[in-house]
């Protein structure tokens, strides 16, 4: 069967027809069969779509001048992807990005959900999210995962604005009909942490009585680590092409959380690195350097990331970043919808 041949519209079929399926609650497949199952590759409502920082920032300080924490319970502007439609909130299929910005003494009080957050470090020092318990101190480019479940708060002792980017599995949950939240009091915080205890690879706690045994036992993955593990992995091994470390479960090895997947990516001076189209859609926020983004969707899109910058693809779509500067290293941090993909059956490259 051709897919040039022309399928059967709806306008074809006699009204009354159409009246009598629609009374019983049913729909003929065939005027829209072309819609759900198109030919050879999907045809993502995703657009590239790039967010400034610079141009955000000043309206988000504004959103701290009009709209106090306890009317916002979370203050953030969310990065909304024109091709699903802005009130829909969503940066692809299964992710929602959002700027955060918690004031000094500002407390966002506790809560959990259905849906699995993390949250990449922006600007200011001295927040913390307390997690399940854990107070994680939040400093740039930090890795802070709140999954599903577990009670998270946050707070602010320093002195100047924090800002956070968050990345949340909202779409497809609230899609499938699982999300809600459940409001709490304020935690109390455990002197226990899980970050240094499972900084070093190969490495893990083994009390005499077994191995913990908990479904998230890092909570907060520091910038610092990671950006050094990725300098040594360049240094180690000249002749590797993509220098991308990926945020697991360190008992397991699994991705960190369910349904998005976390990595940083360092990029060589000066180097230019294509990523494959793959099919789940992906988001890049630029932690350090400057980064031009080549989007090769059927109109090709480019970008160029400063710092703090955010940009998000859709799936099935190759990626190229260039490394602007000839000297430095760029880190860029990468989420994107692959554990889903995989777990669905339907992730492929191209
Ligand atoms: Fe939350």
């Amino acid at each position: 069967m051709s897919d040039d041949l022309p399928l059967g519209r709806l306008e074809d079929l006699p009204a009354d027809y159409v009246d009598a399926l629609r009374a019983l609650n049913l729909v003929p497949l065939w005027p829209s069969l072309r819609a759900v199952l198109p030919p050879a590759r999907p045809r993502p409502a995703t657009q590239a779509t790039h967010w400034s920082y610079q141009a955000l920032r000043p309206l988000l300080l504004r959103a701290g001048e009009l709209t106090p924490i306890e009317k916002a319970e979370r203050r953030v502007l969310v990065l909304a992807n024109p091709g699903h439609g802005l009130e829909n909130m969503k940066a692809s299929p299964a992710m929602y990005l959002g700027m955060q910005l918690l004031l000094p003494g500002e407390w966002a009080p506790s809560h959990r959900h259905t849906p699995n957050a993390v949250r990449m470090v922006v600007e200011g020092e001295g927040a913390w999210t307390t997690v399940d318990g854990e107070k994680c101190p939040m400093s740039r480019g930090d890795l802070i995962l709140t999954p599903t479940g577990l009670w998270h708060e946050h707070g602010h002792d320093g002195s100047a604005p924090v800002v956070w980017l968050d990345v949340l599995d909202l779409p497809l949950v609230y899609y499938m009909e699982a999300s809600y939240h459940v409001n709490g009091t304020r935690q109390a915080q455990r002197s226990e942490r899980g970050d240094r205890a499972y900084t070093r690879g190969g490495m893990v706690p083994t009390p005499v009585f077994g191995r913990a045994g908990k479904r998230y036992p890092m909570l907060r993955y520091p910038w610092a680590e990671a950006r050094a593990a990725l300098l040594a992995l360049a240094e180690d091994q000249p002749a590797l092409e993509s220098v991308q470390i990926t945020y697991v479960n360190p008992e397991t090895g699994e991705d960190a959380e369910n349904i998005l997947g976390f990595h940083a990516l360092m990029l060589r001076p000066g180097q230019t690195l294509t990523l494959p189209a793959r099919s789940p859609a992906q988001v890049f926020h630029l932690i350090e350097g400057s980064v031009d983004v080549q989007v090769a969707t059927d109109t090709p899109k480019a970008f160029t990331l400063a710092e703090a910058d955010t940009c998000c693809a859709p799936g099935y779509t190759p990626v190229t970043l260039r490394n602007r500067a000839a000297q430095a290293p760029a880190f860029v941090f990468v989420a994107d919808e692959s554990p889903l993909h995989r777990k669905l059956g339907v992730y492929e490259t191209r």
